[in-house]
């Protein structure tokens, strides 16, 4: 496996395989590594001929300066991972190797389709466009003929799917199912950051959203988002930022629970967590 860190060196490598027509996979990741992105990478392993992992914590998707700052960075033991699941490349660029300081500002503009109007993208103004800015650089630069990403990050995903289909990017998306602990904690970067306590009470999230699964056949989309908030903010340590059941699709609120995701943003202590649940 080899460390790349300039974009020069990696077009090298990326134009060598297209020659002799190997097929590429990328996944693409801020590093602290977890079993949830070597589940992307096996499956990038196993598809394709070769894999590519960037490692980058991307500034332009922080909209709050601590959180960029405590972000968890440690990329020996994030290439040591890579090296043990069969990864050929690991990028690991400089931001300043990413983007002109001009770019650093965030200026990236992009018709999300009202994708960015709900959820994240209302508590977190322009992260997505700091996502985008960096995924569609990273697709340019690699030419992956697929590109991995986990569905606990569903807004991203529905938002790089439309990506790719507004910039007619030639890359298969490949969405990936959500890992969890055995205690139904979605695996996380940030539950390096929760006390074992904390991580304790974060277990209850995953189970009040599996228990509001039960609850679909006798009750309407308001009441299960209602009965989930209460549930998770009777707990003593969570509280809900949202929750919102929309369509898988739109991400617009569901009507019924026919390809309906219930999206949930819970702050366990000072760590802002994720999760969701198909219905
Ligand atoms: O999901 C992430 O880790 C990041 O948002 C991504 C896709 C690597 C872009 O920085």
């Amino acid at each position: 496996m080899e460390i790349i860190k300039s974009k020069e060196a990696l077009r090298q490598k990326v134009e060598a395989c297209k020659q002799v027509k190997k097929t590429i996979g990328l996944v693409p990741t801020m590093g602290a590594l977890h079993e949830g992105h070597a589940s992307l990478v096996r499956r990038s392993v196993a598809d394709n001929d070769v894999t590519f992992v960037s490692v980058f914590v991307n500034p332009t998707q922080f909209n709050n300066k601590e959180d960029l700052e405590k972000y968890p960075r440690d990329l020996d033991r994030d290439a040591k991972l890579l090296e043990s699941l069969g990864v050929d490349y690991v990028f690991a660029p400089s931001a300043e190797t990413m983007y002109t300081p001009e770019e650093m500002q965030s200026t990236f503009n992009f018709d999300f389709g009202g994708l960015d109007q709900v959820m994240e993208g209302i508590y977190r103004p322009g992260h997505f466009n700091g996502v985008v800015q960096i995924v569609s650089k990273l697709f340019r630069l690699v030419e992956p003929d697929r590109g991995y990403f986990g569905e606990k990050d569903y807004q991203q995903l529905a938002i790089i799917h439309r990506m790719v289909e507004v910039m007619s990017i030639p890359v298969q998306i490949v969405d990936c199912e959500i890992v969890r602990e055995p205690s139904g904690l979605a695996l996380s970067s940030r539950n390096e950051r929760l006390s074992a306590a904390e991580k304790q009470t974060a277990v209850n999230i995953s189970h009040i959203l599996f228990e509001s699964r039960q609850l679909r056949e006798s009750q309407t989309v308001g009441q299960v988002e209602s009965w989930v908030i209460e549930q998770v903010n009777r707990i003593d340590g969570l509280r809900v930022e949202y929750f919102e059941i929309v369509d898988q699709t739109t991400l617009q609120p569901a009507v019924d629970f026919s390809h309906a995701i219930g999206c949930i943003t819970v702050y366990c202590g000072p760590v802002r967590l994720i999760d969701n649940i198909k219905y």
